[in-house]
């Protein structure tokens, strides 16, 4: 069976909507820099997502906590600069839009002013209600962000699934809800049972995109680092790898250090 798609010229909010109204699912991957964002924007993916995992991936800490709205500026603005197609979803880093509405709006502001980013990501419900209708109110689109919140992990105490029991899974509910009647474009859903993912996709409008949330939803999301295999000591069950990065970077890095420390490299043809 062929799947009908439609060439979306440029991808913005609207065609999004469109796109879960038409069945077509969502493609979005993470990318914090211009060279890797230049390669999957040509691949054709639907959403950049400059996700606070740049905490982990690019800068080696332990959680998403300590990015800065600095540093979130600089990766959203280094990928702005090589996209053409996709559209381009900044997270709001932790301690920039808790608890304070106009705070939130000021840290939107700065990332849709400073990097070019076109929305922002947000984690959590009704606690952040107030921030996140304030953003919007500004013109902002914002995607919300439920399930494994990774910004709550000293809440939460661990990684694995959320909402597997039913009070936390009937608030994750009434969130998705209400995040779409405060005026979200699109839901991410971390790490859900798969058939509670779905439950909320149908009750939906917007487009729910899942990470670790099953196939019943209108999109999915990775990690590039995880999906390209490059982060090797990560393993969840979710994550497909679609190359084996990390040994194939090793065994070229382990050349080219034999090739110069052998003389091998440079030879005739590779210098003037
Ligand atoms: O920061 C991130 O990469 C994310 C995805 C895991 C959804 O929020």
């Amino acid at each position: 069976m062929s799947v009908a798609k439609k060439q979306y010229k440029r991808i913005t909010v609207k065609s999004l909507i469109e796109m879960k109204a038409n069945a077509e699912k969502i493609a979005m991957l993470t990318a914090y820099d211009y060279t890797m964002a230049k390669i999957v924007d040509h691949a054709g993916i639907d959403i950049i997502l400059v996700g606070d995992s740049a905490s982990n991936v690019m800068a080696g800490h332990e959680t998403t906590l300590p990015i800065t709205l600095d540093q979130m500026i600089y990766h959203a603005s280094s990928v702005i600069r090589a996209i053409e197609r996709c559209l381009v979803v900044v997270d709001l880093p932790f301690g920039t839009y808790q608890g304070n509405s106009r705070k939130a709006l000021e840290s939107a502001i700065r990332i849709m002013k400073e990097s070019g980013g076109h929305a922002v990501k947000l984690e959590g419900g009704s606690e952040i209600s107030e921030s996140v209708s304030r953003i919007l109110t500004a013109g902002i689109p914002v995607m919300g962000h439920l399930g494994l919140t990774p910004q709550s992990i000293y809440k939460f105490g661990t990684y694995t699934v959320r909402a597997k029991e039913e009070a936390e899974a009937n608030k994750l509910i009434e969130d998705a809800i209400l995040l779409q009647e405060l005026g979200c474009f699109a839901l991410v859903l971390e790490k859900v049972p798969a058939k509670l993912a779905e439950k909320v996709a149908k009750k939906l409008s917007i487009p729910v995109i899942g990470i670790g949330a099953g196939a019943g939803v209108d999109g999915q999301v990775l990690v590039m680092h995880d999906m390209l295999g490059m982060t090797h000591e990560f393993n969840p069950r979710f994550l497909r790898r679609y190359l084996n990065l990390y040994d194939e970077m090793s065994g070229a890095f382990k050349n080219y250090i034999a090739d110069v420390k052998s003389l091998d490299f440079p030879n005739e043809k590779e210098q003037y």
